[in-house]
Order: structure tokens, then sequence, then C-alpha cells
């Protein structure tokens, strides 16, 4: 199994009538980051939240906040994000023109940065950027919503992506995101991933305990 595996709970899930408050109590229960999907209505079909929500809710918890972008296209808005207090921010390849380009403006802005594929997306998209990213974010359904079923066909690019970090002594994370609930949360871990995003276990398993779900999800 992967050492110290970290969890994200994604903020989507939550209530958001009090959504800096359940930012606060996933801190108090144990998150190891804050998960982030803000959506665009257009690069995926869903809309969710901008800066200035993140911006809001930073002052509710110390953890890194792991903002995951799913919108096209990407360069404009990064200064926004990175001033509302985002700590690594992922973004997808086919949202921008150059891929290269995006990962630059990102660390201009000193923070970490994600690469994300998509479920049908390949290794080769991302291929020429490892040595200078800090995450990679495998998503295991298709972005834009959550409360879908894992799609275990992630796994082998999941392990190849392992492979290829280890065999270079990559400084990578790998995360995985979509569907991690208590029956799959070993496989991912044991295929490579050191980060476990999650929303609906997290928020709705156990009557909502989140902090009996985040250590499950880390244990088992
Ligand atoms: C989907 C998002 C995920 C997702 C996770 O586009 O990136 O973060 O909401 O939620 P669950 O755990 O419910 O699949
Ligand atoms: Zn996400």
């Amino acid at each position: 199994m992967a050492t110290s595996v970290k969890i994200s709970p994604s903020i989507l899930a939550c209530d958001f009538s009090k959504i800096g408050k359940e930012v606060e109590a996933l801190e108090k229960a144990g998150a190891d980051y804050i998960h982030v999907d803000v959506m665009d209505g257009h690069f995926v079909p869903n809309l969710t939240i901008g800066p200035d929500v993140i911006k809001k809710i930073r002052p509710f918890s110390k953890k890194i906040f792991d903002v995951h972008l799913m919108i096209s296209p990407v360069d404009k808005y990064i200064e926004q994000f990175a001033n509302a207090g985002a700590d690594i921010i992922t973004f997808h390849p086919e949202a921008t023109p150059d891929s290269g380009e995006t990962i630059k403006l990102i660390k201009k802005f000193n923070k970490k940065v994600g690469l994300s594929l998509k479920p049908k997306s390949e290794i080769e998209i991302i291929k020429k950027h490892l040595d200078k990213i800090d995450l990679i974010l495998i998503m295991s359904v298709e972005p834009g919503f959550g409360g879908q079923k894992f799609m275990p066909e992630v796994l082998p690019k999941l392990k190849e992506l392992k492979k290829i970090i280890d065999k270079e002594k990559y400084k990578i994370d790998l995360e995985i995101d979509g569907g991690i609930n208590f029956q799959n949360s070993k496989t991912v871990k044991d295929a490579g991933a050191n980060i476990l995003v999650s929303g609906s276990t997290i928020f709705k398993e156990n009557n909502g305990d989140l902090k009996k779900n985040i250590n499950l999800l880390r244990e088992k």
C-alpha cells in the first residue's frame, strides 16, 4: 500500500448554504486537503463556484486548498484563483491551447501545479510536462457531477503513471477523483494513488460522520 495517503474531501457534496462551516468541519474531522471543484458549464455540463467564493471560505481552514479547474480557457482566470487562496491549481490539458504556458503561469504565482486526465485522456498528452508538475489528478468518472460510479477502467492508467513516476523519480502526487468509496479505496491506493478525493462518501455515508468517513477512506 502507498505510504501516507492523503484525503481531499470535495466540497461539491457539502451543504452550500453553510459552505464556510463545512470547510471548518472538514479540517476538524482530519481532512488533509480541501478539494474545490470549479465548473463553468462549458468545459463540463455543470456550474459550481468561482474565485470569489473560494476567497470567502479561505479563512475557514488552514489546510491546502486543492483547486480542480474544469473550465476553459483557463489562463485568464489563473491569477484570480491564485489570489483567492488556491494552493494547488489543477487544470485539464484539453482546456488550454498550450499546457506548458499554463504551467508557467501557475508557477508564476508560486502555486503547485496539477494536470488532470479525464477517463479517456491518455498519458501521452501530459508526458512532456512530467518534470514540471507537482500532481496528476486522474478522473475516475466523467468530470461534471458528484455521486457517479467509479470507472475501474482507469486503473491501468494509474498503475502506468505510478511506474513512470517511480522509474524517473519524479516528485508527483497521484490523486484519484470520482466515485471513491470504502469498497474501492484500497484498490486505488494499491494501484498507486496517494491522494483520494471524495465528495459523496465523506458527506453522505454513516449519516455524514465526516471524521469516521475520512478515517475509513484513509485506513481501508
Ligand atoms: C467531478 C469532481 C469530483 C467529484 C467527487 O467532476 O471532480 O471531485 O465531485 O465526488 P464523488 O466522490 O461524489 O464522486
Ligand atoms: Zn475534482
